[in-house]
């Protein structure tokens, strides 16, 4: 039903996208623009937080579902993205359970909030665990050795101590072949709907973009 109002959506509205001007700061959602632009500007934007430690899209929350099927929520870095494919991906142990929970359901939600925009940026994605393969290997080749060495830890994350430790940072990580990659996962999430908020003090817009057979529709939707 959603995904059928969404193509109707698409017919009415089938120009909506993005303008930004001096005169009108924020104007994320407008009826006038084209569906394919604003989805491409999301990407774009979430490819920013790839590129930049500062964009708010740097950090992102990623929500899966545990055993009990109830929701974790935790932060964590974007490190690649595919602005056109709507893809996106975070480096993670693969003795976290975040990497139990997504193998057993892969769908999954990230969220995210631009203060300048004023834009709410909320993702339903369906996310792949890759551990050892090429993908995997090319995330690891791209990792810069300080940060390979949060993956030499003894320690499973998570793990209950019996007392308080400050876990020293291990030695930067230049060896490729170095045991700690195989603690190494990349999680590729594939982005399928956007629900988009956006603050005004004229008035709160909120849409959702759905992706149905390759093309994103558009469905207003109350704030
Ligand atoms: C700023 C920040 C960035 C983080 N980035 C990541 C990350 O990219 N990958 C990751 O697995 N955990 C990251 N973490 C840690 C997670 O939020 C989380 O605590 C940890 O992965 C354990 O999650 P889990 O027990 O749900 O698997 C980050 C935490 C903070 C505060």
């Amino acid at each position: 039903m959603k995904e059928k109002q969404a193509k109707d959506a698409v017919v009415n509205h089938s120009r909506v996208g993005l303008h930004r001007d001096a005169s009108s700061p924020v104007r994320w959602i407008m009826p006038h623009l084209n569906v394919e632009a604003l989805a491409r500007q999301i990407g774009e934007w979430l490819h920013e937080g790839t590129v930049s430690a500062h964009h708010p899209a740097h950090l992102l929350q990623f929500a899966s579902v545990d055993h009990n099927t109830g929701p974790q929520l935790r932060t964590v870095v974007l490190r690649s993205s595919e602005p056109a494919a709507h893809w996106v991906r975070f480096h993670t142990d693969i003795r976290s359970p975040k990497v139990e929970e997504v193998r057993r359901q892969p769908r999954v939600a990230l969220l995210g909030y631009d203060p300048n925009l004023r834009l709410q940026v909320r993702m339903d994605a369906i996310a792949a665990v890759h551990h050892k393969d090429s993908l995997a290997k090319q995330g690891w080749e791209r990792t810069p050795p300080h940060s390979r060495a949060s993956y030499a830890s003894k320690r499973v994350p998570g793990e209950a101590l019996k007392q308080d430790v400050v876990h020293h940072a291990h030695a930067p990580i230049h060896d490729l072949e170095d045991p700690a990659y195989n603690n190494y996962a990349v999680i590729h999430c594939a982005i399928e709907v956007i629900d988009l908020l956006e603050l005004d003090s004229d008035g709160h817009r909120r849409g959702t973009l759905v992706r149905a057979g390759g093309e994103w529709c558009w469905q207003p939707v109350a704030p």
